[in-house]
């Protein structure tokens, strides 16, 4: 952490990403998706999380989803996704959040424009016409229908096989490829393409998991803990080596 520090105390302004994953909602009870106890172990992704098994069985995804929304919707932010916005708001750093979660934590936590590459799990999109509207309440029936058009609604999310929106890949891939600090958080980096925007930082980065990840070799640093004990920790040495906020100098 040092040497971080040493660059942080060297600059002027910092470019931070904050490219996110399950693993930093888990504290705030958000199961995850791999590892011990994530949905994949007792789900299978085939059958819930594709677009041949919304086709065959759209009961049967939107019963999954129904009760994913509902969890999601009574679980708060942690103190991991709170460390990102007390880093957002130092005047000399500007940080952008990527997250492949769809469960808004972030936006909750207080980061602005947040690029979600996955989607959002309160979207209900129509399957006719690609309208979509935000609800976090509960879907009144399973599989709920478009109340203009009578057709099939679906989650906003993306699912396996299907191709993430891509200006919001675009604008991430950009982001990261000018960003002076990535801070890798929370994800087993195996999913593509969100994994695959993790090598595109030019400057240093950081993992924060508390389990080994493909990415962890190219990680300038590698903090194996929780989330919201680190995080905290990340943002504090990064706020004081910057010299504090303008107000405080
Ligand atoms: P995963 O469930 O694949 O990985 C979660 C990661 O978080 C693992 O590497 C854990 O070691 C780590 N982790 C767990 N608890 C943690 C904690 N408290 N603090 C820090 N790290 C912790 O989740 P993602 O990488 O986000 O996609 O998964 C990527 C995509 O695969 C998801 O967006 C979803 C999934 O299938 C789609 O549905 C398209």
């Amino acid at each position: 952490m040092e040497h971080i520090l040493d660059f942080v105390r060297g600059s002027d302004s910092l470019k931070i990403v904050a490219l996110t994953g399950a693993g930093i909602s888990a504290e705030s009870g958000v199961p995850t998706f791999r590892g011990e106890d994530g949905l994949w172990e007792t789900h299978r992704a085939e059958e819930l999380a594709t677009p041949e098994a919304f086709e065959v069985n759209p009961t049967l995804v939107w019963r999954w989803y129904d009760w994913r929304r509902n969890l999601i919707a009574t679980v708060e932010p942690n103190p991991g996704h709170r460390s990102l916005v007390d880093l957002a708001r130092h005047p000399r750093i500007s940080l952008n959040v990527v997250t492949q979660n769809v469960d808004s934590l972030h936006q909750l936590a207080g980061s602005d424009d947040v690029i979600e590459l996955h989607g959002n799990i309160f979207e209900l999109r129509c399957t006719r016409d690609g309208t979509s509207r935000l609800q976090r309440e509960s879907v009144k029936k399973v599989p709920p229908t478009c109340e203009d058009c009578g057709a099939l609604l679906r989650p906003g999310v993306v699912w396996f096989g299907e191709a993430l929106d891509n200006s919001r890949l675009s604008r991430a891939a950009e982001l990261v490829s000018e960003a002076d600090l990535l801070l890798v958080i929370g994800t087993s980096a195996v999913v593509y393409p969100a994994a695959g925007l993790a090598t595109l930082c030019p400057g240093l980065s950081i993992e924060v998991n508390n389990a080994a990840t493909p990415f962890s070799n190219a990680a300038d640093l590698v903090i194996r803990s929780k989330a919201s004990e680190a995080l905290p920790a990340i943002a504090a040495g990064i706020i004081t080596a910057l010299g504090g906020s303008d107000a405080d100098r």
